[in-house]
């Protein structure tokens, strides 16, 4: 891979359920080592975009490239590797409920990487503490945790296999304003600190600024502006002014 080709790049990547069309011929690109965060209403496909990444889903046209190599063309093993390099951040951090924080953030370095245990829990203890949690709550349940001890949780264990990308779905979405903030700095760390390419899906404007090298906003199946917060904040698109100047819910302005 040449250090200048994107890390992440999607080609003309169009998806439809049903005869709903959800995506409709995107571009994108994600820079090795950039945060870019992906705005949009509910319902625009923003998980949609992260799922083709992941390998989750497929396009029905276009390419998705990850580190150089094309999603849809890997063989099981392949797409296996590739995951390897990615952790994902889901939306309600989906945690495995029967099973400890312990058991849930090593799951990956048991399953695919084949950790033996003691090696499992010296990464865990580790990840944790990046992630600003006590290792008294390593034999906890989800249950017994708050909302913003489990985005940490499923943090912890999408940064355990020390990934090169990290998507994040929503990930301050349903917590306090003081947690949120919290998960911005921690989402700074992981690029400050482990050098990662991330991709953040969310529709909270005050996470995106703060997090974002750059900022692509989807609408109606496609990336309409994609710039700097800077260029986002000043964008003359009436669609990207009113996403970002508040009303999220209002009506959209008449196209
Ligand atoms: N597996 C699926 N089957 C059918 N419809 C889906 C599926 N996944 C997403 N959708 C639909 O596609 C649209 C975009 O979904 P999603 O990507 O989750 O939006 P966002 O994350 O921006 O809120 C929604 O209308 C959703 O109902
Ligand atoms: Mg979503």
């Amino acid at each position: 891979m040449e250090s200048n080709s994107p890390a992440i790049r999607l080609v003309k990547v169009s998806k439809s359920f049903g005869d709903r069309k959800v995506l409709d011929q995107v571009d994108l690109d994600v820079k090795a080592g950039e945060t870019l965060v992906i705005i949009g209403r509910s319902g625009v496909g923003k998980s949609t975009i992260l799922k083709h990444i992941a390998g989750l889903l497929a396009p029905d046209e276009g390419e998705v490239w990850v580190e150089g190599q094309d999603v849809a063309k890997l063989k099981e093993d392949e797409v296996n590797e590739l995951r390897k390099k990615m952790g994902v951040v889901f939306q309600y951090a989906a945690l495995f409920d029967s099973l400890t924080v312990y058991e849930n953030i090593a799951f990956r370095l048991l399953r695919d990487f084949k950790m033996p245990h003691a090696k499992a829990l010296e990464v865990v203890r580790r990840k944790m503490e990046l992630v600003g949690l006590k290792d008294d709550l390593l034999d906890l349940k989800p249950a017994q945790l708050s909302g913003g001890m489990r985005k940490r949780v499923g943090l912890a264990r999408a940064i355990a296999v020390e990934p090169e990308i990290i998507l994040y779905d929503e990930p301050t979405s349903g917590l306090d304003p003081v947690t949120s903030e919290a998960i911005n700095d921690l989402i700074l760390d992981m690029q400050k600190k482990l050098g990662v390419t991330s991709l953040v899906v969310t529709h909270d404007m005050h996470s995106a600024y703060k997090v974002a090298n750059r900022i692509a906003m989807i609408y109606d199946g496609k990336i309409i502006g994609a710039g700097t917060p800077d260029e986002i904040k000043s964008s003359r698109d009436p669609y990207i002014h009113q996403f970002v100047t508040g009303s999220v819910d209002g009506p959209m302005p008449i196209r």
